[in-house]
């Protein structure tokens, strides 16, 4: 708790997200709306996350997402106060940036509309139970020190990381959580309007569990589940069904070593394609689980206080 509440985004966190880029650089796009993604809408933002950005152009405007990164970068380049723009031609490509002078780190994509719709979807899940905002913190900064949480280097996404977490928490015998999508299915339509989206997930109260573990039950429950219980070649880790469903043959997953499937049809640990890398991330999960089991002490996984001093430098 302590060191969710020292790494937790502040509301001065995010004001600066919402308002030092979307208000300087896109307020010439009359036809384009910016909207705010990621950690820092979706409640599971530390201190240091970056600020993830999708700008949707209205039809008339659509392009080839790189075209119009690449157009950005050059008026980017001109701009005193951006630092280093740098295009990045992911699957979902984007234009990366900082702000002069700061560690502030921005990721804009162009017209990635999913990623709007499954940050509302993760923020209704991030506030269904008080636990569930802490447990996932400490374990992206678990997943962080372990070396086992960026996509760009084949490891496991925080977005991955967050779906796995939920995941666990959904297929206990006394679930924490249920699944949000088959509760609420009006909700989180793919087909509702994008304004109506962060209103949607406002509507959803809070899920009243039966299970009463405390936070560093389901911590070592969590590492002991990717451990030992989870199949990997056989399953799919699925929060939409808030279970693991048997691999089929579609090609979305054949020959992948991690598998998970939240809203959109698709593999989002496709970034773990090699299988040292995955050989890595399964590694730390046993290892974390067997030191944690042993010494029931955080400390043993992931240096607490050295983490808090990080976090509580940032301004
Ligand atoms: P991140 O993996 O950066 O997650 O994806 P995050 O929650 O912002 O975590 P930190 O705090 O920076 O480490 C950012 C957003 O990109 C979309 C999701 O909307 C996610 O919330 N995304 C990411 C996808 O839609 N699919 C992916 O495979 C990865
Ligand atoms: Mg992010």
């Amino acid at each position: 708790v302590e060191l969710f509440e020292a790494c937790q985004q502040q509301s001065s966190d995010l004001t600066r997200r919402k308002f030092t880029y979307a208000n300087q650089l896109f307020v010439s796009l009359s036809d384009a709306r910016l909207y705010l993604t990621g950690s820092s809408m979706n409640g599971l933002g530390c201190r240091s996350s970056d600020a993830d950005m999708c700008l949707v152009m209205s039809r008339n405007r659509r392009g080839d997402a790189i075209h119009i990164l690449s157009t950005l970068q050059r008026l980017f380049r001109s701009l005193s106060y951006v630092d280093n723009p740098q295009l990045i031609r992911a699957k979902v490509p984007i234009l990366r940036f900082r702000e002069k002078g700061s560690d502030l780190e921005f990721d804009l994509n162009i017209n990635n509309t999913v990623g709007i719709r499954n940050t509302f979807l993760l923020r209704s899940y991030a506030y269904a139970d008080l636990r569930i905002r802490p447990i996932i913190l400490v374990i992206k900064k678990w997943a962080r020190h372990s070396q086992i949480n960026d996509a760009s280097k084949g490891t496991l996404s925080s977005y991955t990381l967050v779906l796995m977490v939920l995941h666990y928490l959904q297929t206990l015998n006394e679930p924490v959580l249920p699944s949000l999508q088959k509760d609420y299915p009006e909700c989180f339509s793919p087909f509702m309007e994008l304004d109506l989206v962060p209103e949607g997930s406002k509507h959803i109260p809070p899920y009243i569990s039966r299970n009463q573990s405390s936070l560093g039950d389901l911590l070592l429950g969590f590492l002991k589940y990717y451990a030992i219980d989870f199949r990997w070649d056989s399953h799919v880790i699925s929060v939409r069904e808030a279970r693991a469903l048997p691999k089929n043959n579609s090609h979305l997953w054949r020959n992948k070593y991690i598998c998970v499937e939240p809203f959109e049809n698709n593999n989002v640990a496709r970034a773990v394609h090699e299988k040292s890398k995955f050989e890595t991330i399964k590694f730390q999960f046993a290892e974390s689980y067997r030191k944690l089991e042993q010494k029931k002490d955080l400390d043993s996984i992931l240096p607490v206080r050295t983490v808090i001093n990080e976090e509580s430098s940032r301004r």
